[in-house]
């Protein structure tokens, strides 16, 4: 016998207690910034330093990340990024789509609800990039899987760190065997290089194709000029950033 399911609304969070949806991107109240780029990009020191700057000028902070940015995150993020993992790349990006929607749902939205500053390392561009263009799954069914709440909200800028692979590996495997993460998140870093160059390429893609929320930031140089640069890409959206140089 047929069963007939009630299907719900899935445009809208259907659990209980779900926080409430934040102001639209590009709200005045708030500001969410995503930090993107190859492997050792050094997107992460420079997302320290910022906090540490925004904090110092008392504007309130949230530092986050994909994957990884709740606890439900940090486990789907082991599964990810452990060497051992071997799953369709379909999985994986719906893998990477379920931390995300989390993420929004617990982090994200309600930080913007607050009215602070979101500082997010990694969002949508890096499954573009990396499930997108490194795993050759394109970029149509992601963005397609991205046009449901809350998959469609977007930052309101995007920091890439540009760097050649070669670069940024070397220096992700320096710091990964300095810090002993090698053996449970080197999975990507095992990638060939053509998959990094596809990556690379990939986010380059994106961003001449969105030049109002992207910024380009060379991390080649040390990451005190890269610094500089940081702060003169955001100048715009946080005049109060002038008060700490
Ligand atoms: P991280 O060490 O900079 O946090 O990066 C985590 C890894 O996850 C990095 O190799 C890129 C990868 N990744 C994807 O492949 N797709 C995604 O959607 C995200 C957010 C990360």
């Amino acid at each position: 016998m047929a069963v007939h399911l009630e299907t719900e609304d899935l445009t809208e969070p259907c659990f209980h207690g779900a926080p409430p949806i934040g102001p639209e991107p590009g709200s005045p109240s708030t500001v969410w910034i995503t930090f993107e780029g190859i492997e050792g990009s050094g997107k992460s020191t420079q997302i320290a330093r910022l906090a540490d700057r925004l904090r110092r000028a008392d504007i309130p902070t949230v530092v986050t990340r994909e994957p990884g940015g709740t606890e439900t995150g940090r486990k789907l993020r082991a599964i990810l990024l452990r060497p051992s993992t071997k799953i369709h790349p379909m999985t994986e990006l719906l893998l990477y789509a379920a931390d995300r929607a989390e993420h929004l749902y617990q982090v994200v939205l309600p930080a913007r609800e607050r009215g602070e500053v979101v500082l997010c390392d990694r969002f949508l561009d890096a499954t573009l990039a990396y499930q997108g263009y490194g795993r050759r799954l394109g970029t149509d069914r992601i963005l397609e899987l991205h046009r449901r709440s809350p998959l469609d909200r977007r930052p309101d800028r995007t920091l890439l760190f540009d760097l050649d692979p070669e670069i940024g590996l070397r220096r992700a495997r320096d710091r990964n065997s300095e810090q002993g993460t090698d053996a449970t998140e080197g999975r990507f870093e095992q990638e060939l290089m053509d998959f990094h160059n596809r990556v690379r390429h990939g986010y380059l893609d994106l961003a001449r194709g969105e030049p109002g929320r992207f910024r380009i930031v060379d991390a080649a140089p040390d990451a005190d000029h890269v610094e500089r640069a940081v702060l003169d890409e955001l100048a715009d959206l946080l005049p109060r950033l002038a008060d700490t140089r």
